[in-house]
C-alpha cells in the first residue's frame, strides 16, 4: 500500500499528515487556529471557514514535504465525527475529492478512534490490544477499552461537560483568557489546593462516568463571593490550585473504577492518557500513581500526538485498511459518533 493521507478539522485544529504504510511519519503540519479567542471559545463557522481557507496549501505542503504524488497516495482518510459539522463537512469533503480524483480509497475515521489508536503507532512501541484509554480534551472526557480496530467497549463518559470545558470556563471566571487550561495550571502552582473546599463529583460512586458541571459552577459561585473587579492574585491562584486539586482526585477515582472494570475481564494492562487535558502535570502526576497502585502501566504520548493533529487520522486508516474497512464517498460526517457505534466494524465496497 502507499503512503496514506490524513485530515483533521473536527475542531479548530487544522492539520495534514502522509503516513508510509508501516507508520512512518513522513510529512505532518498543524495549524492551531488564531481568531477564536476573542470570543472566549470556538465559534464553529469561524472554524470551518478557516478549515476551507488552509486545507488546500497545507495538504499541498505534506505531500511535497513527503515527496508524493497524489496519485501515488494509498488511501486519503479525513475526520468524519464526532466534531463541529462544519469542520468536519470541510475535512471529508476534501478528503472524498482527492479520493475520487485520482481512484483511491477513502476511510472515514472516527476521531476517537484515532485518539485511541495513537499509542499502536510504531514511533511510540506498537502497544498491543487490549488497554484502557482515558481521553481528556475540552470535547470528550471519556474511559474506553480499546479491544481492536473498530472494537471498543465505553466504560464511562462525562454526564454534562468535558474536564477541559471545566479548566476553561474556570479560566474565563478568574480572568485568565481562553484557553484556560494552561493559563489555571500556571497559576495554580503558586496556590494553596486546599484552602478551598470544593466538590468531587461523583467520586466513590459506582461505575467510571465524571461529571463537572457542579464544580464548575462551585468556582463560579466562589469567585462572585468577592467584591466586582479582578481578584487578589493570591486568590485566585488558591482557587486554581484548588479546583485543580478537586479535578485531580475526581480523575484518580473515576480512572481507579475504570481500571478495576477493565481488569475485570482483561487483567491488569495499561492506561493510556490522551487529549489536551494529559499536558496538565499534577493531573498526570495523579494519574501515574493511580496506575501503578491498580497495577497498570502508565502511557502518555507526547503531547502533539495527544491534542488533535493528523498523524493519528492517518494512522487509525492504515489500520483500519489493514484490517479491510474501507468507506463509501457517500458516508456522512456525523456530529455525533460513540466509538461503541455498531457501524464501527463496517465496511462498504465504493
Ligand atoms: O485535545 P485538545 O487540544 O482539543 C480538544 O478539545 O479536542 O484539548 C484542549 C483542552 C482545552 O479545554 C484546554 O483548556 C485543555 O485541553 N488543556 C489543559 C491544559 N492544556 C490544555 N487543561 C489543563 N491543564 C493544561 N495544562
Ligand atoms: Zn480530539
Amino acid at each position: 500500500m502507499g503512503p496514506v493521507l490524513g485530515i483533521e478539522t473536527s475542531c479548530d485544529e487544522t492539520a495534514a499528515a502522509v503516513l508510509a504504510a508501516d507508520g512512518t511519519v513522513l510529512a505532518e503540519a498543524v495549524l492551531s487556529q488564531a481568531g477564536h479567542a476573542a470570543f472566549g471559545g470556538v465559534v464553529p463557522e469561524i472554524a470551518a471557514r478557516a478549515h476551507l481557507a488552509h486545507l488546500p496549501a497545507m495538504v499541498a505542503d505534506v505531500l511535497a514535504q513527503a515527496g508524493v504524488a497524489p496519485a501515488a497516495l494509498g488511501a486519503v482518510a479525513a475526520s468524519s465525527g464526532p466534531g463541529l459539522i462544519g469542520g468536519l463537512i470541510v475535512g471529508s469533503s476534501f478528503a472524498k475529492g482527492m479520493a475520487l480524483a485520482h481512484g483511491l480509497p477513502f476511510v472515514a475515521v472516527n476521531h476517537l478512534e484515532a485518539h485511541a489508536l495513537t499509542p499502536r503507532l510504531p514511533a511510540l512501541g506498537g502497544l498491543a490490544f487490549p488497554y484502557l484509554l482515558l481521553l481528556v480534551s475540552g470535547g470528550h472526557c471519556q474511559c474506553v477499552s480499546v479491544e481492536g480496530v473498530g472494537r471498543h467497549r465505553r466504560l464511562g463518559t462525562t454526564i454534562d461537560d468535558a474536564v477541559g470545558e471545566a479548566f476553561d470556563k474556570v479560566g474565563k471566571v478568574l480572568g485568565l483568557g481562553w484557553p484556560g487550561g494552561p493559563a489555571v495550571e500556571k497559576l495554580a502552582k503558586q496556590g494553596n489546593a486546599t484552602r478551598f473546599a470544593l466538590p468531587r463529583p461523583l467520586k466513590g460512586r459506582p461505575g467510571c462516568d465524571f461529571s463537572f458541571s457542579g464544580l464548575k459552577t462551585a468556582v463560579a459561585q466562589l469567585v462572585a463571593t468577592y467584591p466586582a473587579g479582578p481578584l487578589p492574585v493570591a486568590d485566585a491562584a488558591d482557587i486554581a490550585a484548588s479546583f485543580q486539586h478537586a479535578v485531580a482526585e475526581t480523575l484518580a477515582d473515576r480512572a481507579g473504577h475504570a481500571m478495576a472494570m477493565f481488569a475485570a475481564t482483561h487483567g491488569p494492562r495499561t492506561l493510556v492518557v490522551a487529549g489536551g487535558v494529559a499536558a496538565n502535570a499534577t493531573l498526570r502526576a495523579v494519574l501515574t500513581a493511580a496506575a501503578a497502585k491498580a497495577g497498570f502501566a502508565f502511557v502518555a504520548p507526547p503531547l502533539r500526538l495527544c491534542t488533535d493533529n493528523a498523524v493519528m487520522v492517518a494512522w487509525a486508516a492504515i489500520e483500519r485498511l489493514r484490517a479491510g474497512f474501507v468507506d463509501r464517498l457517500d458516508h456522512a460526517p456525523r456530529p455525533r459518533w460513540p466509538l461503541d457505534s455498531s457501524d464501527m466494524q463496517t465496511t462498504a465496497a465504493p
